[in-house]
């Protein structure tokens, strides 16, 4: 089986940071548009040896979207599978994230998947906990468990940023709440959303994560569950079909790998077992997926010949 070296990390990211610029750093969140684009950095946690890492892999970014994941799974344990595609469909979209025009069409109201935003606010509202710091506090023992780092929390100023700015959410909120997809405050629920989405970590802490999907959801060290294999399953197929937004198919094709997507610039790729792969670059594509990321995955998967398909 070919592996990753601490060298294909280097010459993959040099290979690829000329792109740095070629996009626009996401301004529709405030505390997001003074991102430097030049800050590029990779990780590749392998579930059976060290953390591999180039570039600025001590730098801090948001999830954002890459949270997503992290709530689906955390749903998909507290309710169960059926619950959980009660509210939200299984499709993927040709329509951008932040899209509600399908939410008119479909049934009444029902997002077409847990990756779009519309279907992230379904999934989240559906965290257990009596409100929403309970709520934050619960998807934050996750993240920490799959991270393996306790010290991970979320960034203030970019979900209060966030907060403050997120009318197109709070109008899918509302939408899904006229509908009964949604249930109970919508202010709670874009507070918890906001602080899911600024969550902060470093590419390792993200590529580790990564690594859990990749073994199946076992913790890479001990090899105990961290997420039911069933539910980290659901989890990589909504990378593979809705990860990438709808740019996934494209993604499909030129890489082959579940991997998903987050408007700081940040992805986290799965290899199965083999490792987590995060890498992070702040200038976007039309699509809202780091240019810099899906060069480097473009590169990688050709190289390695790593397409699952
Ligand atoms: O809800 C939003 O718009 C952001 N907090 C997250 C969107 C996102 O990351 C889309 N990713 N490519």
């Amino acid at each position: 089986m070919t592996e990753i070296s601490q060298k294909d990390l280097e010459y993959w990211l040099e290979h690829v940071r000329i792109y740095a610029n070629n996009g626009d750093v996401a301004d529709y969140i405030p505390a997001l548009a003074n991102q430097q684009p030049e800050i590029n950095a990779v990780a590749y946690y392998p579930i059976d040896g060290e953390v591999l890492y180039a570039g600025q892999s001590e730098y801090t970014f948001t999830i954002q979207s890459i949270s997503k994941v992290i709530t689906l799974a955390l749903a998909l344990v507290q309710h169960g599978e059926s619950a959980v595609f009660n509210r939200v469909d299984k499709e993927p979209t040709s329509d951008p994230f932040y899209s509600i025009g399908t939410l008119e069409v479909e049934e009444p109201a029902k997002p077409s998947n847990p990756m779009i935003n519309a279907g992230a606010l379904a999934v989240t509202n559906m965290i257990r906990g009596r409100d929403s710091e309970e709520m934050v506090h619960e998807i934050l023992k996750l993240v920490r468990m799959l991270a393996n780092d306790e010290s991970i929390t979320y960034d203030e100023e970019v979900a209060k940023s966030e907060f403050e700015t997120a009318f197109l959410n709070r109008s899918l909120a509302y939408f899904m709440k006229q509908n009964g997809i949604v249930t109970g405050s919508v202010e709670e629920l874009l507070d918890v959303y906001t602080k899911q989405c600024a969550i902060t970590m470093t590419v390792k802490q993200l590529a580790r994560i990564g690594a859990v999907f990749a073994n199946d959801g076992r913790d890479p060290e001990t090899n105990n569950p961290l997420v039911p294999s069933h539910v980290a399953r659901i989890c990589k197929t909504f990378m593979v079909t809705c990860g990438m937004y709808n740019a996934s198919g494209t993604f499909a094709i030129n890489v082959g790998i579940p991997a998903k997507s987050g408007v700081s610039g940040a992805i986290v790729g799965v290899l199965r077992n083999k490792g987590g792969i995060a890498v992070f670059g702040p200038a976007l594509d039309e699509k809202g997926n780091s240019v810099v990321g899906i060069h480097f995955l473009e590169k990688m998967a050709q190289e390695k010949h790593w397409s699952m398909f």
